[in-house]
Formats: C-alpha cells, sequence, structure tokens
C-alpha cells in the first residue's frame, strides 16, 4: 500500500496529528510532509510537496489541512491529475469520493472539531469511486488539464 502524503500549515497542524492516529488505527502507512509545529507558515510550502506526491504516484492519496481547508485545495488543484476537494461535512465528504474521486481530502481545522475530523476522514478512506457515469465527467477533468484550450 502506498503511504498517504499528510501535509499542514500551522493552522491545520493538529489536525493533521490527529489524521496521523487515524491511520495508525487502520495499519495504514504515510508520509509526512510537515509542518511540524504550529509556529505560523506559508501553506504551500507543505501543500505542494505532498500535492506532488500524488501527481507523480509516489502516493495515490493525500489529506492536507490549513486553517479554513480553502488555501491547501487551491494549491493542490494546481497539480496535474490532482482532484483536491475541501471537505468540510460529511455531504461533500462522500461525494467527493462517490462522484469526483477526490484523491485529495482537505480540512479546515477553525471549521471541524476534532470527532467530526476523525470522522470525516474515515469516511473519506472508506468510500469507493461510484465510476459510471461520473467516469465520463472526471476523465474530461483530465483532458482539460491536457488541452485546456481544445479540450470541451
Ligand atoms: C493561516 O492564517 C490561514 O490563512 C491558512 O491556514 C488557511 O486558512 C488558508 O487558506
Amino acid at each position: 500500500m502506498k503511504p498517504v502524503a499528510l501535509a499542514s500549515d500551522h493552522g491545520g497542524f493538529a489536525i493533521k496529528e490527529l489524521v496521523k492516529g487515524v491511520l495508525d488505527v487502520r495499519g495504514i502507512p504515510y508520509t509526512d510532509y510537515g509542518t511540524n509545529s504550529d509556529e505560523s507558515c506559508d501553506y504551500p510550502d507543505f501543500g505542494a510537496p505532498a500535492a506532488r506526491a500524488v501527481s507523480e504516484g509516489t502516493s495515490d492519496k493525500a489529506i492536507i489541512s490549513c486553517g479554513s481547508g480553502a488555501g491547501m485545495t487551491i494549491v493542490a488543484n494546481k497539480f496535474p491529475g490532482v482532484r483536491a476537494v475541501n471537505c468540510y461535512d460529511e455531504w461533500i465528504t462522500l461525494l467527493s469520493r462517490q462522484h469526483n474521486d477526490a484523491n485529495v481530502m482537505a480540512l479546515g481545522e477553525r471549521d471541524i472539531d476534532p470527532d467530526e475530523a476523525r470522522r470525516l476522514v474515515g469516511l473519506w478512506l472508506d468510500t469507493p469511486f461510484e465510476a459510471g457515469r461520473h467516469a465520463r465527467r472526471v476523465s474530461k477533468i483530465s483532458e482539460l488539464e491536457r488541452s485546456p484550450e481544445t479540450a470541451i
């Protein structure tokens, strides 16, 4: 099993540490790309290496966090093949996997309490992609990445 890539800034540091606990219980390996404390830092510095790991195939999935989840989502979606969704509740967490085949989960620490974060991470890891008509739509995203001017 490939390691799940983990990253946060200071605003998402506590969630990143909590996610490690969820993965440990499930026996899922991970690579922690930092940050390593709650000292102020810039989220792209840590989100980019984790998203690159997914984009390059070192990891199949990443879980990244910041204060809102928004900055990390924007950073991750700059990388080819990455489909990052800010999972702020159960519904979007479920749909991000079932319909969008999200391979990067972003979490906003200032928006989600620890128990909710644990629940959402478990739900995201356990929910399969439904494929079918959604596979056609996701493949159009890949086409857009290859030729944004002409694909659609
Ligand atoms: C840091 O203050 C905060 O801006 C960051 O954690 C994140 O919310 C950015 O989107």
